[in-house]
């Protein structure tokens, strides 16, 4: 039975997925299958873009026929010749052999080595800018030597502006009836697999991937139909700068990719004890035992990664076969630019470091930041203090210590003055900061998120008060989003976020939406206009905060209303009311307006409600009244200031009863 869906009114996918494939190309694993994509543009002409698998031939044949609904099919156009897309070439002629072959001289060539059939009279070759009109759409073709072979070309639909991009923008992974990526969580569940498919199969020809990517980015793009995984038509500049990332080597993230190979476990005991050093200092691990994890997977983290330790026991007085087949994986994919530490061991003749070494220093940028550390057997005492070295000194460089300038004609100790006052003319936005850890989500009020860079990819920083729950849950979480109060934003909406813990309650119970960013974090969609989506790179402890330095990942508007100040919720959101009791001294919180009664406010007080420090309460000391002596009017309770007798012929001011009716009293 035929299974098709539609890209746009007259382009309908038909292609297959495969989830019985072990190996991709006989080497990567997929666990999650694969799908084969071909697309069936129905305009005056009928064009087909590339075929599939032999595995799936059957059904790609049936979407065929059911699409093109008793309609003859004109032209193929082959934009690759590897055999997962080109297979069925034969098998597609002889059931329609009046089609017409549109692809390039280095296509044709292949199609005669592939192929025992007499292609005179069905090729139509076309070059680089050359155009093609099928009635309404006319195309263009792209060459795109090398991502992935040598004869890929591109077409691009300048009626849909649609590109057919071959190989490029693929994923692993079946499609499981999603075709577009964002009917999905793309970047939460699909984000490793599209890295593990790029850099195994296209990771080794950066240069000519940047080189398409330039063509590219001259276009119009509504939509983007690769062979592999899901079509793009919306998000896709998120997935062009991963592109644009990894096919310049830049390394993602700073973490450290630590993968080694290990016989009895000795090898392991010391990368286990190396990654909790750096764990401990700060640093992102990501650790692989390279005998249970396929090399695809590790060379897929080793382009995410900026730092690169391999450790490995010697055998057969040469590298561990594990290790070994990595190293060769990573020298064959051509990763560039990362820092890399080399751990050996080996009981009688340690060599497995020297040769890692002399195999890591073919890549191009390589650059080795420490001295190779050689255990014996196993790790001894005497030696974690290398062990340290090596964390410290990648720590160092993933970490690099905020250096604050103490030197100069002013001491600390006759430090320049500090007023106050000039903080309070800085001006500061508003925001929800929400994040979510093991299903739970979490959410607080911050004022401190600031761009710090422009330039690609966005950063900016938020700093948030430690003893907030949502500051832990955002280092669990690694990513956080950004919702930008607007002026109509009410105080309720400040109390909910802002004056109770999530520790205690769950502040998002009582949402009736579930307005999530593509990371599978909530955002606030009323009285907010813009949401930001940031993965954390770096983070920095000052003191009673936490500095989260992040990528912006994703971002949209979400309405024209003005934001919201810090300023402006003073002014015009909270409520104006009677600051503390007016007969005790004490502090009061000039955040959440939280009253502590008592004459002294301890140094590292915070506030239970809001957790702001003692610089954001006020010191408040009751006016001393003079008490007076007099009486008050049973009637009215108007109290007439006297110290003696009232006058027999007085009347009360308010509800005018008499004398009689005044009792004394002191006020
Ligand atoms: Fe999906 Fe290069 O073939």
């Amino acid at each position: 039975m035929y299974f098709t869906r539609n890209v746009t009114n007259d382009l309908v996918w038909v292609g297959a997925d495969d989830r019985r494939l072990a190996c991709f190309e006989g080497v990567y694993g997929v666990p999650d299958g694969v799908s084969y994509n071909s697309y069936l543009l129905l305009d005056e002409k009928t064009v087909l873009f590339d075929t599939v698998d032999k595995a799936v031939y059957q059904v790609f044949f049936e979407n065929i026929k059911h699409t093109l609904n008793g309609r003859k099919l004109d032209y193929l156009v082959i934009s690759h010749m590897e055999p997962d897309h080109a297979y069925t070439i034969e098998a597609l002629i002889s059931r329609y052999p009046e089609i017409k072959i549109i692809c390039n001289s280095k296509i044709e060539t292949m199609l005669g080595q592939f192929f025992d059939i007499d292609f005179s009279g069905k090729l139509n070759i076309v070059k680089e800018g050359d155009t093609f009109s099928t009635g309404k759409h006319n195309l263009t073709f792209v060459m795109a030597p090398m991502v992935h072979w040598p004869e890929v070309m591109m077409t691009y639909d300048l009626t849909d502006k649609i590109l057919f991009s071959a190989d490029a923008f693929g994923t692993f992974g079946a499609l499981n009836g999603r075709l577009f990526a964002d009917e999905g969580d793309f970047f939460g569940e699909n984000l490793d697999e599209a890295r593990r498919y790029y850099t195994n199969i296209v990771g080794k020809y950066g240069a000519q991937v940047q080189s398409v990517l330039k063509k590219a980015a001259g276009l119009e793009l509504n939509f983007v139909c690769p062979l592999h995984g899901p079509v793009w038509r919306a998000h896709f500049g998120d997935f062009l700068e991963k592109y644009l990332q990894w096919s310049s080597y830049t390394p993602e993230e700073k973490s450290v990719c630590l993968a080694y190979a290990s016989v009895y476990g000795h090898t392991e005991n010391a990368a286990n004890i190396l990654a909790g050093k750096l764990v401990e200092k700060g640093v992102k691990v990501r650790m692989f035992d390279t005998s249970v994890t396929p090399a695809s997977y590790i060379v897929a983290n080793a382009f995410r990664c900026s730092h690169l330790v391999l450790a490995a026991t010697t055998y057969n007085a040469g590298i561990f076969v594990t290790m070994e087949n990595l190293i060769h994986d990573l020298v064959n994919h051509n990763l560039c630019n990362r820092k890399i530490a080399i751990m050996e061991n080996g009981s009688w003749a340690p060599a497995s470091g020297s040769l890692m070494r002399k195999e890591l220093e073919k890549l191009k940028g390589a650059e080795f930041v420490f001295d190779n550390i050689t255990l014996k057997s196993s790790l001894k005492d005497n030696q974690i203090a290398e062990i340290e070295a090596l964390a410290q000194k990648i720590a160092d460089d993933i970490c690099p210590e905020v250096k604050v300038f103490e030197g100069g004609s002013v001491s600390k100790a006759e430090g320049l003055p500090v007023d106050d006052g000039a903080f309070k003319n800085m001006t500061y936005g508003v925001e929800v900061l929400t994040t979510r850890v093991d299903g739970k989500d979490y959410g607080c009020i911050i004022n401190t998120a600031c761009q710090v860079s422009s330039s690609q990819p966005r950063k900016l920083t938020i700093s948030v008060i430690k003893k907030n729950y949502t500051c832990d849950m955002v280092a669990k979480a690694g990513k956080f989003n950004i919702s930008i109060l607007t002026e109509d934003a009410p105080y309720s909406v400040f109390e909910h976020f802002g004056f109770q813990s999530g520790r205690d309650v769950d502040k998002f119970a009582d949402c009736t939406g579930d307005e999530r960013t593509l990371n599978g974090i909530r955002y606030i969609p009323k009285y907010t206009n813009a949401v930001l989506s940031c993965e954390v790179i770096d983070v920095r402890d000052v003191e009673t905060q936490t500095v989260y330095i992040a990528n912006v990942v994703e971002a949209k508007v979400l309405s024209g209303g003005k934001s919201c100040t810090y300023a402006y919720y003073h002014a015009h959101i909270k409520p104006k009311k009677n600051p503390a009791p007016a007969e005790t001294e004490g502090y009061i919180c000039k955040v959440c307006g939280y009253f502590h009664e008592g004459a002294e406010l301890p140094d590292d007080f915070t506030c239970p409600l809001c957790h702001h420090g003692k610089e954001d309460f006020e010191h408040v000391v009751p006016v001393k009244k003079v008490q007076q002596k007099g009486y008050v009017c049973s009637i009215c309770g108007h109290f007439e200031p006297c110290d003696g007798e009232l006058p027999d012929d007085y009347t009360c001011p308010l509800c005018h009863h008499g004398k009689e009716d005044f009792e004394p009293a002191v006020q």
